[in-house]
């Protein structure tokens, strides 16, 4: 939720750096962006509107910078105007921010009665007045840094440079993410690693109120007593073609053809010489009798489907939540009560303070992640990194399925530990495994079929997805994909329920994708679908071979996408590939933004 990129150092002109930092991280937020960088010995500030691509347009080519800082911004105070975007400036202090200060409207006030005008509607210019403020009073940088920081209520990193220091870009953060890049005879300041890895691929994470100051030559971080700290340099074991699109149209795209190789990734992680050594490599869950998942978003979803698993395999109950709402509520849970959190970025905000309250509790908790030394994966007791690898694309996709796969691994190791999988059973499940990549990349090939729904529903105002059990919980996920990247609205319902109200919205042509996989429900949610089809819907069945065969003849339906078999823990990882593909295919249809769809963030540091 909006990317910082600073860069200082002699080797190249700022403005390069900055520009194509700030595009490797217009993921985090696309509606206006910023420069400032000195020039003649004064800080220059160029501001837009819209994408990057806009504010490079007004940055004159022979502008040529030793140091700077930029912002991609997603609005969140002030809308997206170019008087709100970033950086900000107030007295001798530039800065760009992310993160929410929320506070901001008590201080400003303060800040108005000594004297300071403010011509945004951004909490970020009154952190920057504030900063101004304590630096005038204290004469010291970090003094004032601290001060502000003490101050400010919400989550934050900052750059910031001072009028009287033009060598030294200065950074502090609380609880938005920010590394310290390491180059040669340079260094950089970002939100994520994709923004530098062009340069390096050394860096410095900075922790909750931490503070740095780097220059051509050196990188100082002090702690909140201004203790010099001595912090370790990591190596990004990604390579820069991970971040790029690799000739593919998207992110998105990409990152559906990455899935084989996320899958294998993941469970390989734990297999030293056989399958069975995921059995023995996982964490041990033995001692709890319940598990709590909260997440966001796609991770929520995926936390659903893993409800289905494990409830139904490992025999324990589980409470789906959303973090949003687990945060503010009364919670049942004790010692033997995991609580797992589920994120990619391992930054979001309500997941991040779902987990602080269950620590706070002492609940254990578990977090599946995704980027390396995130917030999350730092702060769980424990950790699972779902191994997906950078995923840029807002909607996500590759990251999803590899959450979804470490929740039935989770449910596999419970139900063995817990006695309600045998061994026997288990191996069997496992070793299905070595199945799931190249069944995944078959789907992927069926692509014509896929733009042939696409073709039925692009021009639609509203559709619908049914499913029951895990079926529903992957409607779910196949309607978020859809309304996030199309702007098409759907609503996914678990079939049995939408005769009690919302089947008055089917009338003749009305859409509808119906998933049928559980052989258990699939009678049920079949006469659900012929309840729609009754009422003149156009269906589109998603099933599996075997269910395909038993309903060949039927007319509820009118066109099928068939997903090859899979054992029951890991069919939902094929099924949700077609969900995917459709709503790529519609979005491209429709010629929409896809990769950065309009009002969203990839990561979401604010609540
Ligand atoms: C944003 C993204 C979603 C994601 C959600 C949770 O809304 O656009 O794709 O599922 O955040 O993000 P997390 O990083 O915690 O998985």
């Amino acid at each position: 939720m909006c990317g910082i990129i600073g860069y200082v150092g002699k080797n190249k002109n700022a403005l390069h750096v900055l520009i194509a930092g700030l595009k490797a991280l217009e993921y985090r937020g696309y509606d206006s962006a910023g420069i400032a960088f000195v020039n003649d010995n004064n800080i220059e500030i160029i501001k837009s509107e819209g994408k990057i691509k806009n504010l490079e347009s007004k940055i004159d080519k022979n502008y040529n910078s030793n140091i700077g800082i930029g912002h991609t911004r997603w609005a969140t105070h002030g809308c997206p105007e170019t008087i709100n975007s970033h950086p900000h400036r107030v007295g001798n202090v530039t800065i760009v921010h992310n993160g929410i200060i929320e506070n901001y409207e008590q201080l400003k006030n303060e800040l108005e009665k000594e004297g300071y005008k403010f011509i945004s509607e951004t909490d970020t210019e009154v952190a920057c007045a504030l900063i101004d403020f304590f630096y005038k009073e204290t004469k010291n940088k970090l003094s004032a840094l601290k001060k502000a920081s003490s101050k400010m209520k919400g989550s934050f990193a900052f750059g910031i440079i001072f009028d009287d220091d033009l060598d030294n870009i200065y950074a502090m953060r609380k609880d938005s993410p920010l590394i310290i890049a390491v180059g040669d005879k340079e260094n950089f300041i970002a939100s994520d690693v994709p923004a530098i890895l062009e340069y390096t691929n050394k860096y410095i994470l900075l922790d909750k109120n931490e503070y740095a100051v780097i220059n051509d030559n050196e990188i100082k971080i002090y702690d909140d007593n201004f203790n010099i700290l001595n912090k370790e340099i990591l190596t990004y074991g990604g390579t820069k073609e991970v971040a790029m699109k690799n000739g593919y149209e998207h992110f998105m795209l990409k990152e559906i053809n990455d899935e084989p190789k996320v899958i294998l990734d993941t469970y390989m992680q734990f297999v030293q010489s056989n399958l069975k050594d995921i059995l023995s490599n996982m964490p041990d869950l033995s001692k709890y009798d319940k598990f709590d998942i909260v997440a966001c978003g796609s991770a929520y979803h995926a936390g659903l489907v893993g409800k289905n698993l494990i409830e139904e395999y490992a025999n324990v109950p589980v409470n789906v939540e959303l973090a949003s709402e687990y945060r503010y509520k009364k919670n049942f849970n004790n010692n033997k009560t995991l609580t797992i959190l589920i994120s990619q970025s391992g930054e979001t905000a309500d997941t991040l303070a779902a987990l602080r309250k269950a620590k706070e509790k002492n609940i254990d908790t578990l977090g599946i992640i995704n980027v390396v030394g995130s917030s999350i994966a730092r702060e769980a007791d424990k950790v699972i990194y779902i191994k997906a690898g950078a995923e840029i694309s807002v909607a996500t996709t590759k990251a999803y399925q590899a959450q979804v796969l470490i929740l039935a691994l989770i449910a596999i190791n419970k139900g063995v530990v817990d006695c309600s999988i045998s061994l026997e059973d288990a191996i069997n499940y496992l070793n299905e495994l070595e199945e799931i990549p190249k069944k995944i990349e078959n789907l992927i090939s069926n692509i014509e079929e896929y733009k042939m729904v696409a073709q039925t529903i692009y021009k639609k105002e509203h559709l619908f997805f049914l499913g029951r059990g895990i079926d529903y919980a992957l409607s779910m996920e196949g309607s978020l994909k859809l309304k996030e990247i199309s702007y098409i609205h759907s609503e996914a319902y678990a079939a049995g329920e939408l005769k009690h109200g919302t089947i008055s919205l089917i009338e003749e042509g009305t859409s509808v994708i119906a998933i049928v996989t559980d052989e258990k429900i699939d009678e049920k949610t079949v006469s659900n679908i012929k309840e729609v089809k009754a009422r003149g819907a156009d269906v589109t069945l998603i099933t599996t071979e075997k269910l395909y065969k038993k309903y060949e003849n039927s007319n509820f339906y009118d066109r099928k996408i068939i997903i090859p078999m899979s054992n029951v823990l890991f069919q939902e990882l094929l099924t949700i590939v077609p969900l995917q593909l459709i709503a790529y295919e519609t979005a491209k249809l429709r010629g929409e933004s896809i990769d950065q769809p309009r009002n969203l963030a990839k990561s979401v540091t604010v609540e």
